[in-house]
């Protein structure tokens, strides 16, 4: 089959397409054709070995996982023993590590659901990443019914994410700040204000939340605490503030009445099914920025990377059906 490997950490040039071996299922595990996959900035990070601690876990000197990929969207091929909850032609979407290639193995517990009802294949690639990361990321302003939330950097990945589970899931008020071209797209997606930050800067309005996002790690806590209430508290999703975010989270327990935590994304099989429950209901949407086809990896590589992508960006392994 073919798939994107990557064997060494560097640019995005490192990333090339080979002819790999098709996995078989083993007992509990699901074989999926990857229909679309995505590139995401953690795909990015690890491929560059952004932040030098994730070797630590990706391999110190080459990469473990030597296909790229995390989000997947297909159907199933095959399945192994003992398997009971996917069937031959489902068509399913989920998170798995060396999801850039044409077959994936998955475990039947792991992170793979079906399809949510009403979405093409392309948007279902899309939708999980940012969603799961975005529920995890807040979860230390947990519980945040009924306060009033500001979303920096909205139209990111997880900030589109984030927007849409805080508006239509959480049911909060819903401050959304993003450049002057994602303005409307962020306002459809049901923010209660959205800020251009090209033209108006946040923390000089007077205006002040409980919660504070920066989705993207554009805003430090120095420079949001005036925009938070007493008691309020500021998430970061950004891991280069791994380095002082948990000595100021330390620090803010102690000093003042405004808090700092840095959120850590994990996957988790009950949010990847609310995804599906959301999306079903009209409360969760696909947000695409552009579509490449699997030849170009290193060109949506490259682009991921600005760091500039509106949502996501798709990468088409087998789109033409089964
Ligand atoms: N904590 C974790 O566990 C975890 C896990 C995975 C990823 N991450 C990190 O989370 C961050 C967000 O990931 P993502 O995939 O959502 O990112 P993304 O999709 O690449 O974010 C792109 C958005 O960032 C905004 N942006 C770019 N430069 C900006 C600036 N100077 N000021 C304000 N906004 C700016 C842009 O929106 P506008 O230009 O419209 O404002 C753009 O739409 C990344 O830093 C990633 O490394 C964290």
């Amino acid at each position: 089959m073919r798939a994107v490997i990557h064997d060494r950490y560097g640019p995005p040039d490192v990333l090339r397409i080979a002819d790999v071996k098709r996995p078989e299922p083993k007992e509990g595990e699901v074989l999926v054709k990857v229909h679309f996959s995505t590139v995401t900035r953690s795909d990015t990070g690890l491929r560059s070995a952004e932040y030098a601690f994730t070797r630590v876990i990706t391999g110190l000197v080459r990469p473990k996982q030597k296909i790229a990929g995390t989000e997947l969207s297909g159907v199933v091929e095959a399945v192994g023993a003992d398997v009971t909850q996917f069937h031959v032609g489902d068509e399913v979407f989920g998170i798995k590590s060396g999801a850039n290639a044409e077959y994936v193995c998955v475990l039947e517990s792991g992170l793979l659901a079906p399809k949510p009802s009403g979405m093409t294949l392309t948007e279902a690639a899309a939708i999980a990443d940012g969603g799961l990361l975005a529920l995890t990321c807040m979860k230390p302003a947990y519980p945040l019914e009924g306060k009033t939330v500001l979303v920096y950097g909205a139209a990111g990945s997880i900030g589109t994410a984030a927007v849409q589970l805080l508006v239509h899931h959480i049911q909060t008020n819903v401050t959304a700040v993003c450049d002057t071209n994602d303005v409307e797209l962020v306002r459809s997606l049901g923010a209660t204000e959205v800020i251009d930050r090209l033209r108006e800067d946040f923390t000089r309005t007077g205006t002040t939340y409980d919660v504070i996002f920066d989705a993207v790690g554009k805003h430090s806590f120095r420079r949001c605490r005036h925009s938070l209430k007493p008691g309020g508290i500021y998430v970061t999703a950004d891991l280069g503030f791994l380095y002082h975010v948990p000595l100021l989270s330390i620090a803010t327990r102690f000093i003042g009445n405004k808090r700092a935590r840095l959120g850590i994304g994990t996957y988790r099989k009950a949010d990847l099914l609310l995804l599906k429950e959301l999306v079903e209901a009209g409360k969760y949407r696909a947000v695409i920025d552009r579509s490449y086809p699997l030849d170009d990896v290193v060109e949506a590589s490259r682009y991921v990377e600005t760091g500039q992508k509106t949502g996501n960006v798709v990468l088409e392994v087998s789109p033409h059906g089964p």
